[in-house]
């Protein structure tokens, strides 16, 4: 993936999330000097499949796993400080060395305790199907300018006046959900004043190590999390994450200039899956939607949940491919399809007589329209060893004929398995 046109790389998930970037990014880190992680924060869940273990990473990027890649946490996210260290521990246990490699960009902002409690306590959060870590809130907080970053931890005295800020402001929400719960000052500052020092070793001013690290040709990888139909300005309103996970999020949630991103990799599995609540106008019905679930071991990496199921949705990655700008496509979890007699593709969506091609931002129309499927066969045989597109089964490659001619956008890579080689290169 990266040459000598292509230094910064953009990795963005080009449906609901749980596309497979977490394996993606593994495998494209290993050529990388540099990881970036650009929004969100521990809701995400990136599993990479090592020698039989699986590593679930849920702040800390995908390319801690290859010794000797420097990764960071970008302005853009908003980072639970406590969950951190517990990731961090639990590598260091697992034998990965993360010294000196891992650095926190010192304008990023906090998820506290009581963004949390507001998280799991409000309706909203609820009809929305959150994953309870915080997310919204603390983006609220950033937006309303009564967020706390890492570098206010500098000053204790200062931080405390905007912890009491932030906790009356969480604590006016909860009474007017009707919550009993309150959040409070002092235990918020307590766990603040004993996690900032091991904190502050790891704050840097990331966007100018970055932009520094590629004015030396370093090698960049900005790792997205969740997926362009979370995105909030992109995805299926209201039913979205806070942040922008797109590749123009990337930018920003780094701290580099847009010109600095070379090439954009939009991560597609080969069918799609939701999770939480809103539109997936490709929804399978039961029992073929548990079929798959079972089949993609579609439970959520973060929440356990169990994922919503649809066949491969390629209006929806249309669209991806044109907000992100993808130059590539890395299509995931092709093997789970390997048993089914014959396979769908949505290639439009009707409503009302009307047909769209176009993604619609009409959420009213998109929890009405009803795909137009295009039938092809199954191949009905295991992908999971092939190592170069030849090896596929004729049926599978016509699938993804498909697949990239509707994207308009080249495939590069091809996922058969969990495991780091089970992967088809077609750069
Ligand atoms: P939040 O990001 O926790 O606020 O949740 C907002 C929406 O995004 C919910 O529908 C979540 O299920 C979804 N979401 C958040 N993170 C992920 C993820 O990593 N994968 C898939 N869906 C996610």
């Amino acid at each position: 993936m990266f040459d000598s046109n292509v230094r910064t790389l953009c990795v963005v998930g080009a449906q609901w999330g749980d596309e497979g970037k977490g394996k993606l990014v593994d495998v494209i880190a290993e050529r990388a000097d540099w990881v970036v992680r650009y929004q969100g924060g521990a809701n995400a869940g990136h599993t990479v499949q090592i020698g039989g273990r699986a590593f679930v990473l849920h702040q800390i990027p995908s390319g801690i796993l290859h010794p000797g890649v420097r990764c960071a946490i970008g302005n853009g996210v908003v980072l639970d400080p406590d969950t951190l260290f517990t990731e961090i521990d639990e590598l260091v246990r697992d034998g990965v060395d993360v010294e000196g490699r891992l650095y926190v960009s010192d304008r990023a902002h906090l998820v506290l305790p009581y963004h949390k409690l507001v998280d799991c306590e409000s309706a909203a959060s609820r009809a929305i199907g959150t994953t309870g870590r915080g997310i919204g809130p603390a983006y609220e907080d950033k937006v309303a300018r009564r967020g706390i970053r890492v570098q206010d931890l500098r000053h204790l005295d200062r931080a405390r006046e905007l912890v009491a800020h932030g906790v009356a402001h969480a604590n006016a929400l909860l009474a007017a959900s009707g919550s009993e719960r309150r959040a409070d000052t002092e235990s918020t500052m307590e766990m603040l004043e004993r996690l900032a020092p091991r904190l502050l070793t790891l704050a840097e001013d990331v966007g100018l190590a970055v932009h520094r690290a590629r004015q030396a040709g370093a090698a960049v990888l900005l790792e997205g999390a969740q997926g362009s139909l979370l995105d909030v300005d992109h995805g299926t309103y209201p039913f979205v994450t806070s942040s922008s996970t797109t590749s123009g999020g990337a930018a920003i949630g780094a701290g580099l200039a847009p010109t600095s991103i070379d090439a954009v990799l939009g991560v597609v599995k080969a069918y799609t899956t939701r999770v939480g609540n809103g539109p997936l106008p490709t929804e399978l019905d039961e029992p073929l939607g548990a079929i798959v679930r079972e089949l993609g071991k579609e439970f959520g990496a973060t929440t356990g949940r169990p994922r919503r199921c649809g066949w491969y949705d390629a209006v929806v990655v249309r669209y991806a491919a044109r907000v992100n700008g993808l130059t590539g496509l890395a299509v995931t979890k092709l093997d789970v399809l390997d048993t089914l007699d014959r396979v769908a593709i949505c290639t439009a969506y009707e409503c009302d007589g009307d047909v769209y091609d176009e993604f619609p931002g009409d959420l009213v129309v998109l929890e009405r329209v009803v795909p137009r499927y295009e039938w092809l066969d199954g191949w009905r045989e295991s992908t999971a060893n092939a190592r170069r597109l030849d090896d596929l089964p004729s049926a599978a490659r016509r699938y993804l004929d498909r697949v990239r001619e509707l994207a308009g956008t080249a495939i590069a890579y091809v996922s058969v398995g969990t495991r780091r080689d089970q992967i088809i290169g077609l750069d």
